[in-house]
């Protein structure tokens, strides 16, 4: 089952990235930051739904995709009222609520200069689950959820074993914490570079109730592979003893990262995106070192870019373990990399 994603909470996909030609630039862009509030219309006697209409369209003059203006119009209202879908569509042709002009207005400014839906509103659905994200991680995608959804798969007959769960780039947590979540005597090492992102994924993991089954590794993956140095200091235990790794790293080729839309050049950290000249450089130092501890029957799975199944299938033969299966993510796209790569 691939949960579905909040409406409207689209994030471009990386690896992807839409053509940004005919876009206006920031700087051109229509700002509703420019009229004082005093002289804003009445929203407040004028149904909802056209303030969300007006909003929609300063989106789309912004340059934010024509099948996310709306969604995103919605998302940001409920978010300043509190109300869920069924509420907004039952209570759309009311007048505006008092003082909702004044909360809104800011935050479709923030979109119209093109910062996410995300990181305005501190929050994304993943896997069901609310995540809070911010400019220190990656706004976790819908196709991550692909990664989620095999490892179920995979492991359907041991979902109550004590498994050893590893998450390599783990940014907002939100695989450790589904993972966490669905295999419920799992053991989950989450590992990342990031401390910051470290800070937001032990929020996330405290909010849905799994923090005491996830071990946090601050350290380069390379770094964790490896294992304790010989005088016993080191970042980890390495992946002995793992049955599963799952790993979403950076896979954007570093030469494109400058034509990416701006909700992800400019709001997302470049060290969850930039894979290096061709993509695959974390991959690489993955798989390079992953086939020595991984338990028997262990499996890899790895979210990969559009257009790299190729390069992953030469990756994987040139590591000496055996890709499995590219799985396609909902769009068609060949997205989750299974790897057998422990001792089978
Ligand atoms: C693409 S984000 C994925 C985040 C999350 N797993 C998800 O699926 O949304 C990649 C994460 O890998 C981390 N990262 C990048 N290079 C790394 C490295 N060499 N070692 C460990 N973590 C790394 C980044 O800080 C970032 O949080």
């Amino acid at each position: 089952m691939t949960t579905a994603s909040a409406a409207g909470e689209a994030a471009p996909a990386l690896g992807d990235a839409p053509s940004l030609a005919g876009a206006p630039s920031l700087r051109e862009a229509p700002s509703a930051a420019d009229v004082p509030l005093a002289d804003a219309p009445l929203a407040d006697a004028a149904p909802l739904a056209d303030r969300l209409a007006r909003a929609r369209d300063g989106f789309l003059r912004a340059g934010v995709a024509a099948d996310e203006a709306a969604a995103d119009a919605e998302v940001l209202a409920r978010h300043v009222l509190g109300w869920d879908r069924a509420t907004y569509l039952a209570r759309r042709r009311d007048p505006a609520p008092p003082s909702f002009e004044a909360r809104y207005a800011p935050l479709a400014t923030r979109r119209e200069r093109r910062e996410p839906v995300s990181t305005i509103t501190g929050r994304r659905e993943f896997w069901g689950l609310t995540f809070a994200v911010g400019p220190a991680v990656l706004t976790p995608r819908p196709e991550t959820e692909l990664i989620v959804e095999t490892a179920l798969a995979l492991l359907r007959d041991r979902r109550d074993a004590p498994l050893a769960i590893a998450d390599v780039g783990t940014g907002s947590g939100c695989l450790a914490v589904a993972l966490a979540r669905e295999f419920p005597r799992a053991a989950v090492t989450a590992v990342d570079i990031s401390s910051a992102a470290l800070t937001v994924a032990r929020r996330n993991a405290v909010l849905h109730g799994v923090s005491d089954r996830i071990t946090w590794v601050e350290a380069p993956l390379a770094d964790w592979l490896a294992g304790p140095a010989p005088d016993g200091r080191g970042a980890g235990d390495g992946n002995t003893g793992t049955d599963l790794l799952v790993a979403n790293l950076p896979y954007v080729p570093t030469g494109e990262l400058a034509s990416l839309p701006p909700e992800v050049r400019l709001h997302e950290p470049s060290i969850a995106l930039d894979g290096g000249p061709d993509g695959l450089d974390p991959l690489r130092e993955l798989l390079r070192a992953v086939p020595s501890g991984l338990n028997r029957g262990a499996r890899v799975l790895v979210e990969i870019g559009m257009g790299q199944a190729n390069a992953v299938r030469a990756l994987a033969a040139a590591a000496g373990v055996e890709l499995l299966d590219i799985r396609p993510d909902l769009r068609g796209i060949p997205r989750a990399a299974v790897i057998a790569a422990g001792r089978d």
